[in-house]
Formats: C-alpha cells, sequence, structure tokens
C-alpha cells in the first residue's frame, strides 16, 4: 500500500491545524502546543479525519489509474509508454472552448492553408480570423444598435445635450457647496474686496438692513463715523474694516457682527463700504481718526 502520508496530510497537519488554533487566539508556538496537549480529542479527530481523506484520496487515485491504463491499452498503447504519458483521455471544456475561440487548425490540416510563401523557414498560411475576434467585433456591432436605439429612439437614455445640461447642474450644486465652504473661511487675514456688481448689491442691502441706523442711509455718519470720507479711526484697508465689522468697538457703541453675519456677509458689506469712498453724501459727520490713501496702501488689493 502507498504511504497514507500524502499532501492531505501534511495539509490539515501543518496549515489547517496552526490555522484552527491561531483562530483560537492562541498566538505563540507554546501556547499552540499547550493547547493541541488540552484538546487532544479535537487534534485526534483532525488526524483521524485527515487519514480519512488520504485513504479516499489514494482509492480515487487508483481508480483513476485503472481508467487511463484501460483506455491507453483499448487504444493499443502501452501504459508504461514514455509517450503515453501525452495521451488526453478526456479533453478539458475549457481547453475545447480554447481551441473553438482561437480557431486553431490541427496541425496535419495546415497543408490545406499554406499559400506557398516560405521566409527563413515560416511558412505563410491563409488562416482565417479567429472567432473569439469575430464575436467580438458581432458583439460590438449589436451593441452599437441597441446603444443608438437606447438614446436616440427612446426617452430612457438621456440626450447627449440633457447629460451635458445634468453635468452642469451637478458642478453648479458642487460650486455653490464650495463657495459656502470657501466663504466660511474667509477672516480679517485673507478677506479681497469684492467687485461683483450683484455681491456689492447684496452688501448694500445688509448695510441698509443693520448699518444705516448708525452710519446713515448713504453711510454719511450719525451716531458712528461718516464712512464716505478718507478718514478711518481703525484702519481703511479691507481688512481693517473687515476686522471692525467683525469684532466691533464694543465700549464705542460699534456692534460685533460675527455672531449676526457669516464671513461672506461681512465681506460683502465691507466691500461695498469702500466703494463709499469719496461719495460725499448730504450732511456729512465731520471727518474721525487718520486719514488712509488707497493709492499708498501697501496692501494689495486683488
Ligand atoms: C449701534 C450703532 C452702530 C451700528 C448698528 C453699526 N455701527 Fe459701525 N460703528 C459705530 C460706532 C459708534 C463706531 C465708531 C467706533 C469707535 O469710535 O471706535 C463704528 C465704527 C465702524 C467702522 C469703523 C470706522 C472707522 O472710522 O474706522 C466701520 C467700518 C463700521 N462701523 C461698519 C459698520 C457696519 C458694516 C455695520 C453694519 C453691519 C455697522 N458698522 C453697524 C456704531 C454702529
Amino acid at each position: 500500500m502507498k504511504s497514507y502520508f500524502k499532501s492531505t496530510h501534511l495539509l490539515v497537519t501543518f496549515i489547517l491545524l496552526p490555522l484552527f488554533a491561531t483562530s483560537q487566539k492562541v498566538s505563540v508556538l507554546d501556547d499552540a502546543l499547550n493547547w493541541a496537549f488540552n484538546n487532544i480529542f479535537i487534534v485526534a479527530t483532525f488526524l483521524l479525519i485527515a487519514l480519512v481523506f488520504g485513504k479516499l484520496w489514494g482509492t480515487m487515485n487508483d481508480i483513476t489509474e485503472y481508467h487511463r491504463k484501460a483506455f491507453l491499452i483499448a487504444k493499443g498503447i502501452d501504459p508504461d509508454a514514455p509517450e503515453a504519458k501525452e495521451v488526453v483521455l478526456r479533453e478539458s471544456w475549457i481547453s475545447k472552448l480554447w481551441t473553438y475561440a482561437a480557431g486553431l487548425v490541427p496541425k496535419e490540416k495546415e497543408q490545406d492553408l499554406d499559400l506557398g510563401h516560405e521566409y527563413d523557414g515560416i511558412r505563410e498560411l491563409d488562416n482565417s480570423l479567429p472567432p473569439w475576434w469575430l464575436w467580438l467585433f458581432y458583439f460590438t456591432i449589436a451593441f452599437s444598435a441597441v446603444y443608438l436605439y437606447y438614446y436616440t429612439f427612446t426617452d430612457k437614455g438621456p440626450r447627449q445635450a440633457e447629460e451635458y445640461a445634468m453635468e452642469m447642474e451637478n458642478a453648479e450644486i458642487q460650486k455653490a457647496s464650495f463657495l459656502k465652504l470657501q466663504a466660511n473661511t474667509i477672516d480679517e487675514s485673507n478677506v479681497e474686496i469684492l467687485k461683483d456688481a450683484p455681491l456689492l448689491a447684496e452688501g448694500k442691502a445688509i448695510f441698509k438692513a443693520n448699518c444705516a441706523v448708525c452710519h446713515g442711509n448713504e453711510g454719511q455718519g450719525t451716531i458712528g463715523p461718516n464712512l464716505t470720507d478718507n478718514y478711518w479711526k481703525h484702519g481703511g484697508t479691507i481688512n481693517d474694516i473687515f476686522k471692525v465689522v467683525k469684532y466691533g468697538v464694543i465700549e464705542k457703541g460699534m456692534i460685533a457682527w460675527q455672531t449676526q453675519l457669516n464671513p461672506a456677509a461681512m465681506q460683502k458689506v465691507s466691500s461695498y463700504i469702500t466703494t463709499l469712498a469719496g461719495t460725499s453724501p448730504p450732511n456729512p459727520k465731520a471727518a474721525e481718526g487718520e486719514l488712509y490713501d488707497p493709492s499708498q496702501s501697501t496692501v494689495i488689493e486683488k
């Protein structure tokens, strides 16, 4: 009888058993051995199963061997001859499929395809296109027909223009959420003057609603200072203005707006204020603070 210790035994002893042991949260070899000793019945069961598997495996091999020999003898081939090893008993479906798909012509039929050209011992055969290639080609033709029908003659698939519109809509949403995110990161250090008319109009509306009570409708100043002259108590750069609006000058009666206006709104109203310089509305409040000349400013207005 052939040896019992076949690959199955090796598999069980060196792979499955340690795997099972480690799955029991036993990490080191010592622990594994301890575990094996303490669970001798499980180990014994494993060995028994391995033994049975080995036996079955061997029997299966014997049967296969027997059939192979019978087949070869029936074909008149000596089963012990070296060329017997080359004989294929039953071609697997995958190799059959490949033979078909590749359109391989058996060697003995190659003569029929020979075009009679030979270059350095290489003969030219008139092989037809391999079926796998042809079927792929047919598939693309069929696919294009379905595609054309689906996207052109039914309302199911979006047209190119619709797809474009959808993309644009999506981009618009993404842009809005990006700008919103951006807007909240604006502070006195990075704020820039807005030049867009619609944004300045929004700034004006914010001014009328919140600031006009103290700074006058035109920014000419009442309780709060005149915002139309070039004199500033807290500086005339966009950064200075934003800062005053954000933190206020509480003890002097200027509110800190950061709790009521979001950064984008403070940027809009501050930008609007920069447009008031030199507008000279009626009844201006006397200038306060220091002269600020934008042309002399070291702040780069982007
Ligand atoms: C309750 C009255 C009041 C309201 C409302 C008010 N301010 Fe003021 N603001 C003042 C006062 C008072 C000062 C002067 C602070 C000081 O003397 O330091 C001032 C100062 C300022 C300054 C600085 C001016 C300078 O000369 O440096 C800016 C800019 C300003 N306010 C913008 C705004 C904006 C924008 C709003 C609306 C969002 C607003 N203010 C709403 C009372 C107000």
